[in-house]
């Protein structure tokens, strides 16, 4: 039987306990309404451009653009009838005029090499008074949960620096969206207990993205990493077990969710 990819693991053991929350929220947060134009960037498995269809049944329309085609065909495979682009945060493929009323990047930011440019493409793809969201993890000093499983891996692997935490300060986050030229720029960290019923498969995505953005991890061959990533799993355990309550796993999970309108 063929293992799971990545992507596939993500949706099946991410999104719903995880991604989908956050989604809710920051859908919330930009009041959606009948008939908005949604562009999702950074759209991964796509959970966000799917409750943005939910809401807003047949009206409106739904974008989703990520730079990885093995997101993208997760994404696709659960919902086909999504307009779906591969396509960088900088330079998004977008047709000429095409602008949205409703721009949402989540959990993206952090890993775009030029934010600024991202930034500005956002502004550019939004219709004059349309919103934007931008939810980026806090620190992973404010997390314990990753915090520990984080230094449970750097034992094996070394100083990690973990990109999904990378840019937890919401003033950064609110001036690059100011120097944008965006308004009613207002940032807030937002704070939920995220309960999950199946440890391993979450120690095990956590630690393959643990060793993916190590130093060591990007030396080694298919196999050795797959040992390491074992290892990893079976070392953390004892971390989890510490956010064991009954037969489920819960932890607090802080993001900054920043909006502003064009
Ligand atoms: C943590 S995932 C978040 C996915 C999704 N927004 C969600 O909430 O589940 C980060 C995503 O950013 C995408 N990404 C990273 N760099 C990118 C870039 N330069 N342009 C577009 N997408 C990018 C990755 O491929 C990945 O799907």
């Amino acid at each position: 039987m063929n293992q799971a990819s990545f992507p596939e693991m993500y949706e099946r053991w991410l999104v719903a306990p995880l991604f989908r929350p956050y989604a809710e929220i920051t859908l919330d947060e930009v009041r959606l309404s009948n008939g908005d134009r949604v562009l999702d960037i950074a759209c991964g498995t796509g959970i966000v451009a799917r409750v943005a269809r939910e809401r807003l049944g047949d009206s409106g329309s739904v974008v989703g653009v990520d730079v990885s085609p093995d997101m993208l065909a997760v994404a696709r495979a659960v919902a086909p009838s999504i307009d779906w682009r591969e396509g960088d945060a900088s330079a998004l493929p977008l047709g000429d005029g095409e602008q949205f009323d409703v721009v949402v990047c989540q959990q993206g930011l952090q890993f775009f090499p030029d934010k600024a440019a991202a930034v500005a493409q956002m502004r550019r793809a939004l219709a004059k008074g349309g919103r934007v969201a931008v939810a980026t993890w806090r620190s992973d000093d404010e997390i314990p949960f990753f915090r520990q499983l984080r230094r449970v891996a750097e034992q094996r692997l070394g100083n990690i620096a973990d990109q999904r935490y990378s840019y937890g300060d919401a003033t950064a986050l609110e001036a690059l969206l100011r120097h944008a030229g965006f308004l009613d720029v207002q940032c807030r960290t937002i704070s939920r207990s995220i309960r999950f019923d199946a440890g391993t498969p979450f120690l095990r995505l956590n630690s393959m993205a643990l060793v993916g953005m190590s130093a060591a991890g990007k030396q080694m061959g298919d196999v050795e990493r797959i040992r390491v990533v074992e290892e990893i799993v079976a070392e953390s355990v004892p971390v989890l077990q510490q956010f064991e309550t009954g037969s489920v796993f819960a932890f607090e999970l802080s993001t900054n969710l920043a909006t502003a309108r064009r």
